[in-house]
């Protein structure tokens, strides 16, 4: 599905990847000579700043939040209060409209479920892409199944793109209320047109809710001047702690919108007969948060912050430029997604005609080369693709031309067994 691409780049300035790759016990502790992780899409690995600061605050100042007024609490107030405001900055977005919830699966329910629930109805329609994670299709099939209204779909063209004229067409039509786009596929690599899906949306009346979880990690991101209503991502695939998503929500949006989950913490007043709710964001952090990860995902904020986004997207291209010409060259492979380095995010799903991708990762895996393979969470677009499932390398900042180099010669020897 794609062909060569002959376009190369010269190192990016400042990034010292053996610095980087040094900051990871993962890859560099006794076993970590044996590891070639490409599985960074699926969850990232966490440099040495993420998991100290993680165990520091455990041992040395945790408590719970909001309850306390001894030093303790305090400080954990501080950490995770830290972690929103760190969140926010990363991304440009406003700290007062940024709630922290479980994963970004759980940010897209709470949107589809408390703003949809609300504000759909029958025949109005929400348009989603047929690239979608599940984390942002079914969260909207559940609440268009519930509410009535209906779902039309922007198609993937072969060459990993989309074709927006369902977009445009809906949007005519007048009965669009939301439009639900990854930013970065998670199988093709597709970087979307969001600026322009957000302004086509707004300008016919409807919100757009972005999910950001592709995209976050490798790529400078600034939700304001894109002007998502609804902004999510989730920190463990930026080198940061699972347990932890965030959602940036535009704050007059959010205060009219009721809560997703209900119980302590996230309300004004109680009585026998009822209750009021909290200010937002409080009003959507319902029970005991993620404290000890917000304050990880600060440390994975600052660590990030240390090699600057625009290097680590220099350094994702330079290395989804070299995997695709180097997967080029194996015999009888099918790439997927756009041709050039420049439209994808950091990873490339391949098949082999003689292999099917179970067999291909545990090959690898003999080899300590960690790859995913399946639908990824993307049972739409398989079809679409008219492929069962797919093998996905995904890259990190730790990522080297080495590990690249591993991965293609561990085809070879999927090669030598299957064909
Ligand atoms: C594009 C995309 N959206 C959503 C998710 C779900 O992330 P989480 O499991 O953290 O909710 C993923 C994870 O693979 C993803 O790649």
């Amino acid at each position: 599905m794609s062909s060569a691409d002959t376009t190369r780049s010269t190192s990016p300035t400042g990034f010292d990847e053996a610095a980087i790759r040094a900051q990871f016990p993962v890859l560099t502790d006794e076993h970590g000579s044996e590891v070639v992780y490409l599985d960074s899409g699926a969850s990232a690995q966490k440099p040495a700043a993420v998991i100290d600061r993680m165990a520091t605050f455990a041992a040395h100042h945790y408590a719970n939040i909001h309850r306390g007024v001894y030093g303790l609490a305090q400080d954990a107030d501080a950490a995770y209060e830290g972690g929103r405001r760190a969140a926010a900055r990363f991304v440009n977005a406003d700290p007062r409209g940024t709630i922290f919830t479980k994963n970004v699966t759980e940010a897209l329910n709470l949107v589809a479920r408390s703003w949809g629930e609300e504000n759909l109805g029958p025949g109005d329609q929400i348009v989603l892409t047929e690239l979608e994670h599940h984390a942002n299709l079914v969260p909207w099939q559940v609440v268009a199944q519930k509410t009535g209204a209906e779902l039309v779909w922007v198609t993937v063209q072969r060459d990993g793109s989309l074709d927006l004229s369902p977009l445009h067409e809906a949007l005519a039509g007048g009965r669009v209320k939301m439009v639900a786009c990854a930013h970065v596929s998670n199988v093709l690599g597709t970087i979307l047109p969001v600026a322009e899906i957000i302004e086509a949306a707004h300008a016919a009346g409807a919100l757009v809710t972005v999910d950001g979880a592709q995209a976050v990690p490798h790529m400078p991101v600034d939700v304001a001047e894109l002007g998502a209503d609804f902004y999510g991502w989730t920190a463990h695939k930026l080198y940061g702690p699972s347990g932890i998503g965030i959602l940036h929500g535009r704050r007059e949006v959010l205060e009219e919108m009721p809560p997703f989950l209900v119980g302590g913490d996230m309300i004004s007043v109680v009585t026998k007969e009822g209750a009021t709710w909290a200010p937002v964001p409080t009003k959507f952090e319902a029970g005991t948060p993620p404290i000890i990860e917000a304050a990880g995902l600060t440390a994975a904020i600052e660590f990030l912050d240390g090699i600057g986004m625009d290097a680590v997207r220099e350094h994702g291209l330079e290395i989804t430029r070299y995997a695709l010409e180097r997967l080029r060259e194996v015999d009888d492979i099918w790439l997927y997604g756009p041709e050039r380095a420049e439209h994808r995010g950091p990873l490339v799903a391949f098949s082999l005609d003689y292999a099917h991708p179970h067999d291909i990762s545990e090959v690898l895996a003999r080899r300590g080369i960690c790859v995913r393979a399946g639908q990824h969470c993307a049972e739409p677009l398989n079809r679409a693709m008219g492929v069962s499932a797919t093998t996905r390398a995904s890259f990190a900042v730790h990522t080297t031309k080495a590990d690249i180099d591993a991965l293609v010669d561990g085809l070879g020897e999927v090669a030598r067994i299957f064909r």
